[in-house]
């Protein structure tokens, strides 16, 4: 453990009292690893859409200004008055965005778990600070990959694999036996369909441009539902009656796709149901908020009886849910194909100087299909 550095490049995210978003790199200390811990030399860590909130501070990127060196660039931005009302608990505060990584494990603490992991590559979940060279990490907090398998392979192992393979389970632990998935083109989303065919687990996928139907149909969709099409509302009717899915993962938020599924699911519900009743078909409809891709207000018409719910859902509360045993299993699909059902497809691989090119942030701050980043700390 000798050769362990001190200290290490990290990017880190400031929002000011002044309302200021203010993104540098800076050096930290390398923490030593205690007992059940070990260093990762962190060599690759995606861009995610959960990762923007800590990284932008939902500034207006179009105000984005770059500052510092090459080496150590900067970027600063406007956030309103309105939004930073809602970030009170972060202010003045210099924060480690990036929730997961790959990299190689370079130091080890004493027992036979951490010791385990030395010289091996690791896909973690650092629930920050993985936009750096290095961090300290609990060995739960890794998953050990299979040899062969890079750290740019294992970088995205955590949050979207768990959170579809999540989906599925909790379809089974609800007495579900189809799904509803938006925004359903996205790295996740393309997992969800291999899970799904593999499993044989009826999917209704729902996209908002033709060219996001063509992707899933490619890797063997068979409900697709084009929201852009004039006919979207029957298209997911039929779809929903087909597939028999009433439980549905929505990670647009706002607006009212969520409202439109229930609508649907109903009408789906009416269509196969054998009698009337004033409060609506007594199949139960849920719907589950698990992403903010659109932020307006969520609206709600409730024209859809009374048999529905709408809730949020998030991957932690899901794995303290199934507990350790039930966790580790879906750790282990994940590692076993993180090449194939659980690959994820970027738009490039950029340094942390990288990462605070203006061009390049305004790209990624979109979240659009294809164009996810992958940070190497390391380069
Ligand atoms: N709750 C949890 O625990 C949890 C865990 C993991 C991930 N997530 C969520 O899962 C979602 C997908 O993540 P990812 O990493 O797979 O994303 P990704 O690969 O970056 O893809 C994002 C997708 O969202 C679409 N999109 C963006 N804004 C949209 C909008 N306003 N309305 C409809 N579609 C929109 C994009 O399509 P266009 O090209 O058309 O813009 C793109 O296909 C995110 O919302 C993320 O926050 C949640």
């Amino acid at each position: 453990m000798s050769d362990l550095p001190a200290t290490g490049l990290q990017l880190r995210s400031l929002v000011t009292s002044a309302g200021k978003l203010e993104l540098s790199i800076e050096e930290v200390e390398v923490t030593p690893p205690g007992a059940d811990e070990v260093v990762v030399q962190v060599q690759a860590s995606p861009i995610n859409p959960s990762d923007l909130g800590l990284l932008l501070g939902m500034a207006d990127v179009s105000t984005a200004q770059q500052g510092g060196s090459a080496e150590r660039p900067t970027i600063s931005a406007d956030i309103s008055p309105a939004v930073l009302k809602a970030l009170g608990g972060r202010l003045d505060q210099s924060l480690p965005p990036g929730n997961e990584g790959g990299g190689v494990v370079i130091a080890a603490g004493e027992s036979d778990a951490a010791q385990a992991l030395l010289g091996k590559t690791v896909g973690a979940l650092g629930g920050g600070g993985m936009y750096g060279q290095y961090r300290t990490l609990n060995v739960h907090q890794c998953l050990a990959m299979n040899e062969g398998v890079s750290a740019a392979q294992a970088a995205s192992c955590f949050v979207n694999p768990l959170t579809a393979l999540g989906m599925v389970e909790t379809m089974r632990m609800e007495g579900f036996s189809g799904l509803i998935h938006t925004a359903a083109a996205s790295n996740l989303g393309q997992m969800l369909q291999k899970i799904c065919l593999a499993d044989e687990v009826p999917l209704v996928n729902v996209v908002r441009k033709p060219e996001q139907e063509e992707l899933l149909r490619g890797i063997g969709a068979v409900h697709v539902c084009d929201s852009s099409r004039e006919t979207f509302a029957q298209d997911l009717t039929d779809a929903i009656a087909e597939a028999g899915a009433y439980l549905a993962f929505d990670a647009t938020g706002g607006g009212e796709l969520a409202n439109q599924i229930l609508a649907s699911m109903e009408a789906a519900a009416i269509a196969t149901a054998s009698g009337y009743s004033r409060y609506g078909s007594t199949q139960q409809k849920q719907v589950y908020i698990y992403g903010g891709l659109e932020r307006s207000p969520t609206v709600l018409k409730r024209n859809y009886g009374m048999a529905w719910s709408l809730g949020g859902w998030l991957l932690t509360p899901f794995l303290q849910k199934v507990g350790h045993e039930k966790g580790n299993e879906l750790r282990q699909r994940v590692a076993d194909e993180i090449n194939t059902t659980f690959a994820s497809s970027y738009a490039g691989e950029i340094s942390l100087a990288g990462a605070l090119q203006l061009e390049t942030l305004q790209t990624y701050a979109r979240q659009a299909t294809g164009e996810k980043y992958l940070i190497n700390p390391s380069a």
